[in-house]
């Protein structure tokens, strides 16, 4: 038996403010995502910026249904609205932030399993690091990659 480890290693900011130009308009393009969210149930209002290659940003936000496995998160309506509407681009960055009623949450918010294995399959797709950047109150994380937040992606079909 060989005992293995994986380690994972992100970047913490104190405010979106300490980020680098582009990061930071893409956070501040996921912060005003979430007024786009639909979320009468939760009333949790999550805003999404995703990055692509021609340096354009694709917003979205949660959408929910009263047949609740119907809606979608803020994160996969960015990323499904990017790779429909520009298949050939690749997904370079995404950003997330989440608060009830809007008011951002002091935590940065996590993206969810199915989201991470989507942006997982993206990054795969791309051949190209996708960095995720996870926005709270008074705490920014980054992640250089999807790997540091999903290991051992599912990609075997
Ligand atoms: N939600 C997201 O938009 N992204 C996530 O990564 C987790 C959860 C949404 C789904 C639902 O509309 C609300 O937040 C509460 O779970």
């Amino acid at each position: 038996m060989i005992q293995k480890e994986i380690k994972t290693s992100f970047e913490e900011y104190g405010s979106i403010e300490e980020l680098n130009a582009e990061d930071r308009e893409l956070a501040t393009e996921a912060i005003t995502a979430m007024q786009g969210a639909y979320a009468p149930y939760s009333h949790f209002h999550v805003g999404a910026a995703v990055r692509i290659s021609n340096g354009q940003i694709v917003r979205g936000a949660n959408q929910e249904n009263a047949a609740f496995p119907s809606g979608l998160c803020a994160e996969r309506t960015a990323m499904f609205a990017a790779g429909a509407r520009y298949p050939d681009k690749e997904m370079r960055s995404i950003a997330l932030v989440g608060g009830v009623y809007g008011r951002i949450t002091e935590q940065p918010a996590t993206p969810c399993g199915a989201c991470r294995q989507v942006m997982a399959q993206y990054q795969t797709k791309a051949g190209k690091p996708m960095s995720v950047i996870m926005i709270g109150a008074h705490k920014v994380w980054k992640f250089e990659k999807v790997d540091d937040i999903l290991p051992l992606i599912f990609d075997s079909i």
